[in-house]
């Protein structure tokens, strides 16, 4: 065990020195501590049993500070420095959100691997502080492997995901306190939200949290008092609202409140429709994933929950699973997913939904191309209508959104 505290101890004592030499300036943090865990290789000594060992070490833990909230699986402090820790944080699920954060500092792969996006958010109409509509793209997407290091720059210049795929995976995650100029911890909503959901007033909270229990419990209250809350909340409000309402209502449900928040906010609600489309898609994913032991599954369901291209899609399963036709395996997969013990294509539809699924992933756009190469493997369709309905219906799964579309 004294291996570990010698080992975090040298590198936070490293750490701060370095940082002290720049008089702490919080922008010279990640590059410092990147360059500082890189140097040190930290993953070469420290073993899942050596770091469990130690967190759970009484004399020698320091004070923990943080909740966890979410943030690990526990994430717990192994050196304080001056304005600044070394953590490391346990995982056994991913973290699904897109985020930035309110401090600098760098995160490095103890065990397991993760996948890594980054993404760049234009933002195009300020509501206020803590909430944006803009358009979110894909910057660059990795996996990364044990002894990756990245830097985690504090505010907008770091926008990325880390969704870890081994159970468990451990990271370290060197970090300044906070970073007072770079303002709220938004997190992105895939295509167009930026917000930061602790910026809600105790209020506001608790307004959301009622209409959910009254949702369960008195539906006859619950549509009178959101129509309440709707006239007099604001669009922060009216957004949180749709989005919870999507993963707790029918859909006629949904239209409901969405036709009643737009009574009150008019055009303004347009622009975060799609991201509420877009959390169907995580959360099928999501519960696919945790349906399923199939290792394959789980990391090709994770990349449809993570990665919004499919070339970079693409390139990740070659990259973890070389030797085969990634499109192939893509496929393969599809055919293996299930639902309640039943394949989530049907058998009967299987042969040309399939073909027409591959040429999709295979990049082919072209109808008339789609029709040739479905005609060379005996599949045909009455007329062009039937192709053009069946492409639509498939590009309208969001859970295949990214491959498909
Ligand atoms: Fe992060």
């Amino acid at each position: 065990m004294t291996m570990v505290w010698d080992e975090i101890e040298r590198l936070g004592r490293r750490i701060g020195e370095a940082w002290a030499r720049t008089s702490r300036d919080e922008a010279a943090f990640a590059a410092l501590s990147h360059e500082a865990v890189t140097r040190a290789e930290p993953w070469r000594t420290l073993s899942v049993e050596a770091l469990a060992e130690a967190a759970l070490e009484h004399d020698r833990v320091p004070v923990q500070t943080r909740f966890s909230e979410q943030f690990g699986e526990p994430s717990v402090v192994l050196f304080r420095g001056e304005s600044f820790t070394i953590e490391v944080l346990f995982w056994v699920d991913g973290l699904v959100s897109i985020h930035q954060h309110r401090f600098s500092g760098a995160f490095c792969v103890l065990a397991g691997s993760s996948i890594h996006c980054r993404y760049r958010f234009a933002e195009a109409r300020r509501v206020n502080a803590w909430l944006r509509l803009g358009a979110l793209e894909l910057a660059h997407a990795e996996l990364l492997a044990r002894g990756a290091v990245r830097p985690i720059p504090s505010g907008p210049d770091l926008i990325h995901s880390t969704f870890h795929l081994d159970r468990p995976t451990i990271t370290l995650v060197v970090r300044t306190d906070a970073d007072i100029e770079s303002g709220a911890q938004l997190e992105y909503r895939r295509p167009s939200v930026a917000i930061d959901p602790r910026a809600l007033t105790p209020q506001q909270q608790k307004r959301l949290e009622l209409l959910q229990t009254l949702r369960a419990v008195r539906s006859d209250l619950y549509w009178p008092m959101v129509e309440r809350v709707l006239a007099q909340g604001d669009l922060a409000e009216a957004y949180l609202l749709l989005h919870e309402s999507r993963a707790s209502l029918d859909d006629a449900g949904c239209q409901r409140i969405l036709a009643l928040a737009r009574d009150v906010h008019g055009e303004a609600l347009d622009g975060f429709v799609p991201s509420l489309a877009d959390g169907d898609r995580v959360r099928s994913a999501m519960w696919l994933r945790r349906a399923t032991d199939d290792d394959e599954l789980r990391f090709f369901l994770a990349l449809l929950l993570q990665v919004p291209s499919r070339a970079a899609i693409l390139e990740m399963v070659g990259e973890r699973y070389p030797g085969v036709d990634p499109v192939e395996r893509v496929v393969a997969w599809v055919e293996r997913i299930e639902v309640d013990g039943a394949p989530l294509i049907e058998r009967a539809a299987a042969a040309r939904w399939l073909a027409l699924f591959r040429e999709l992933v295979g990049g082919r756009t072209d109808r008339a191309e789609i029709k040739a190469a479905l005609a060379a493997r005996g599949l045909s369709y009455r007329n062009d209508f039937e192709l053009y309905s069946e492409l639509t219906a498939l590009r309208e799964i969001p859970l295949f959104a990214a491959l498909t579309c």
